[in-house]
């Protein structure tokens, strides 16, 4: 995703297209044919997060995916020995390292890159020099990006789960956070993205922050794709089924 001026980019995590397949084990819906989607609606990436436990993306949909979709992948993944093979192998445009535990809903905190800098900086070089860009996912905290230039990742995403959920007058507060850690991520020469919790009624203030490249935005989007596709497919069903009736009828 090259850097513009004055737009602002898209990326549309479609992890959650694989969430509904994956409950019931079944081979739809296709993240891959979600990903054709957002290619016609202008989104400008697709974002998967290949998570150790396999919850939602299967190491089939990175490939498929990868292969298919002519739009920039964006894979998340922890920095681990096994994703960084995998990386390497598909070749995304960008890697963004993101925290994981087991047991958690979705990723819940940024990257601690103050605590493992040495380890990150040999796991970037090795993704750099496979011509992937690295991305951390972080906080807003001054000594986080600034860890992220030192280990020399060229992009970080801020974690905008923190102003997503404040209410009142932390919302400011959190947003004036972000405002600064973007100026700071800028002034260390990084390109800035953020995501995380953003939806239709939050995404503005986040979006008017000049300097800031891409969004990336997930659950709000699949959630609100239901909505707006749940009359179509109800009466799409109740055609089906009226007409089979007829029809049936008349072959006895
Ligand atoms: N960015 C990162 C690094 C993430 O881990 C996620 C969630 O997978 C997102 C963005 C998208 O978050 P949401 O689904 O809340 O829009």
């Amino acid at each position: 995703m090259k850097p513009i001026e004055t737009e602002i980019l898209l990326g549309v995590n479609v992890d959650h297209v694989a969430t509904l397949r994956q409950v019931r084990g079944v081979t739809y819906p296709s993240p891959l044919h979600a990903t054709e989607i957002v290619e016609q609606a202008g989104g400008d990436g697709i974002t998967i997060h290949l998570r150790e436990d396999r919850r939602h993306i299967q190491d089939a949909d990175v490939d498929a995916i990868k292969q298919n979709s002519r739009l920039p992948l964006n894979l998340e993944m922890a920095a681990t020995t096994e994703m960084q093979a995998i990386a390497i192998r598909v070749q995304p445009a960008e890697c963004c390292l993101v925290p994981e535990k087991r047991e958690e809903l979705t990723t819940e905190g940024g990257l601690d890159v103050t605590k493992q800098a040495d380890y990150l900086k040999d796991y970037c070089a090795a993704l750099r020099e496979a011509g992937i860009t690295v991305s951390l996912f972080i906080d807003p905290e001054p000594a986080q990006i600034e860890c992220a230039s030192a280990v020399g990742a060229p992009m970080i995403e801020l974690h905008t789960g923190a102003y997503a959920e404040a209410e009142n007058s932390k919302v400011k507060q959190e947003l004036a956070r972000l405002v600064k850690a973007v100026d700071l991520g800028l002034e260390n020469g990084l390109i800035v993205n953020a995501g995380h919790g953003l939806h239709y009624h939050n995404v503005k203030n986040i979006a008017a922050i000049p300097g800031i490249l891409c969004l990336n935005i997930g659950h709000s989007i699949v959630a609100e794709a239901i909505m707006t596709g749940m009359f179509e497919a109800v009466s799409r069903m109740k055609r089906l089924m009226l007409t089979a009736r007829r029809e049936g009828a008349g072959n006895r």
